[in-house]
């Protein structure tokens, strides 16, 4: 299968004001195919968000890459500079993030706020924006809603519009459903999972909760303070082997033997 994106060796540490370093990040390696959901699952400060935005270039400053590659179309990602960041960011590789509400302008209507993800010159913008308004479960008459007037789940239903309306390679979805109710995750995976084959996308898809994983992922990556530990796929889920993927496994089935998961389904196996 071919590969979107390649990390080889990826290294990263912070400043500390002290003068000391932290690693964040240790020699990761890991591969995305075209096509493919990959989950990267981890618990708060493994280094997961780090991960995403050293893709997109947009780390803070206090953070070094002291080592590795990322490739994307055989092309290193770190040695890139600005011009050619460019043409990446927003277009062929898009990101999601948590907090809708915290990316979304509150005095802009969400139609417009789309639009601004489209080509200056191009044609006919509106019509392309309620077209990719209705893939995203939303309607017309949402063009001219204002962030405050959406719930959450609707927030992140524009999040997502803006992020694929051109089409990216590769999308990255930090935490999209993390602040959202259990009906509105599985709809919103559920919708990625359409639009991911509809558009030929691949996703890297980032979350703490491994039963999300195992709903979304053709592979599943546990990250552990910094380091790639484990990567399989959703039915080889018995066969886990570094304590801390067993004991995530171990809590998932405990949640779900409490009812208080309503389903953990493989589609592909199903
Ligand atoms: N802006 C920042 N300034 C200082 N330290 C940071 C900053 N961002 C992240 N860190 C540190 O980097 C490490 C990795 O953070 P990262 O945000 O990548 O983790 P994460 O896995 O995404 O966590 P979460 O699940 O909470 O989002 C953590 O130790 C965190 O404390
Ligand atoms: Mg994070």
């Amino acid at each position: 299968m071919e590969k979107i994106l390649q990390i080889k060796d990826l290294s990263i540490f912070r400043k500390i004001i002290s003068g000391d370093t932290q690693n964040i990040i240790e020699n990761i390696d890991m591969d995305i195919f075209k096509n493919e959901i990959f989950c990267l699952i981890g618990e708060s400060g493994s280094g997961k968000t780090t991960i995403a935005l050293s893709i997109l270039k947009l780390l803070p400053i206090s953070f070094d890459i002291i080592s590795g590659e990322i490739l994307f179309e055989d092309k290193n990602i770190i040695k890139m500079n600005k011009e050619e960041m460019q043409k990446i960011r927003g277009k062929k590789i898009s990101m999601i993030f948590q907090e809708p509400s915290a990316y979304l302008n509150p005095l802009m209507i969400s139609g417009k706020q789309i639009e601004e993800s489209i080509k200056e010159n191009e044609p006919d913008k509106k019509s392309r924006v309620i077209k990719i308004l209705k893939e995203v479960g939303l309607e017309e008459k949402h063009y001219f809603s204002y962030p405050h007037q959406l719930s959450g789940g609707m927030q992140q239903r524009i999040m997502i519009a803006m992020s694929i309306i051109n089409h990216p390679l590769l999308l990255l979805a930090d935490e999209p459903t993390t602040a959202l109710d259990i009906i509105t995750i599985h709809q919103i995976i559920h919708m990625l999972k359409e639009l991911q084959k509809k558009y030929q996308m691949s996703i890297l898809f980032i979350t703490h909760d491994l039963s999300i994983g195992m709903e979304i992922a053709d592979r599943i990556g546990i990250i552990y303070k910094g380091e790639i530990v484990e990567i399989f796929k959703p039915m080889e889920i018995e066969n886990l082997s570094h304590p801390y993927s067993k004991k995530l496994f171990n809590s998932m089935i405990g949640r779900y033997k409490k009812g208080e998961r309503i389903k953990i389904t493989d589609e592909k196996n199903t």
